[in-house]
């Protein structure tokens, strides 16, 4: 008698993990409907390169940057998609989105410009240049207009021509405040956006 009721007890309580389970499921596809998919191209070029690797974490990056190339930034959903296409946990794919600053998370002007202010840059005369590009764009760093996303960074590598802004792949060297205008005017017939993955 007592163990059909251990029993019953026992069964009831997996029903209810059940239910809860199936509940916030349900709640959680709701919350976060997959409408977005990638392309033929990325999906073959992310399947070359899986050839390359014993696991799927090495293919975060290039998944997250052909996720920011096709929907312009990496939005909960851009995430989401990320993590099932590579069959990992979604905190993993977060983790890294939010970790380096070549992930946007928001939607932002086409051509994102990294301004270095490190010490060679800052010593030649780069919070100059980004005071000009910042007036000039009417935004704060950080800020983004249609076609530019304003991004103080760190060393980009060109020491030597500083200051120096990185657009996309293109480097504009040896910057002063008058050369703005120029630079804005070809990146506005030229935009130069990030996430390239050969
Ligand atoms: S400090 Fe600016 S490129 Fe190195």
């Amino acid at each position: 008698m007592n163990c059909s009721r251990d029993v019953l007890s026992q069964l009831g309580a997996l029903t209810a993990m059940l239910a809860a389970l199936i509940f916030a499921t349900l709640l959680y596809k709701r919350k976060c409907p997959m409408s977005l998919s990638f392309s033929s191209d990325s999906l073959s070029k992310l399947d070359r390169m899986a050839e390359r690797y014993p696991s799927k974490q090495p293919l975060v990056m290039p998944a997250l940057h052909m996720a920011q190339k096709e929907f312009g930034h990496l939005s909960d959903e851009a995430l989401q998609l990320v993590a099932a296409t590579l069959g990992l946990p979604y905190p993993h794919v977060y983790g890294v989105a939010t970790f380096y600053t070549m992930y946007k998370r928001e939607p932002s002007g086409k051509t994102t410009l990294r301004v270095c202010t490190n010490v060679s840059c800052m010593l030649r005369g780069a919070y100059d240049v980004l005071d000009s590009l910042t007036s000039k764009l009417g935004v704060e760093v950080g800020g983004s207009t249609e076609d530019f996303h304003v991004v103080e960074e760190e060393c980009i590598a060109k020491c030597a021509n500083a200051p120096a802004i990185l657009a996309g792949t293109k480097y504009f060297l040896d910057l002063e405040p008058k050369d703005v205008d120029d630079m804005l005017t070809y990146l506005r017939s030229n935009p130069h956006p990030e996430s390239e993955v050969a």
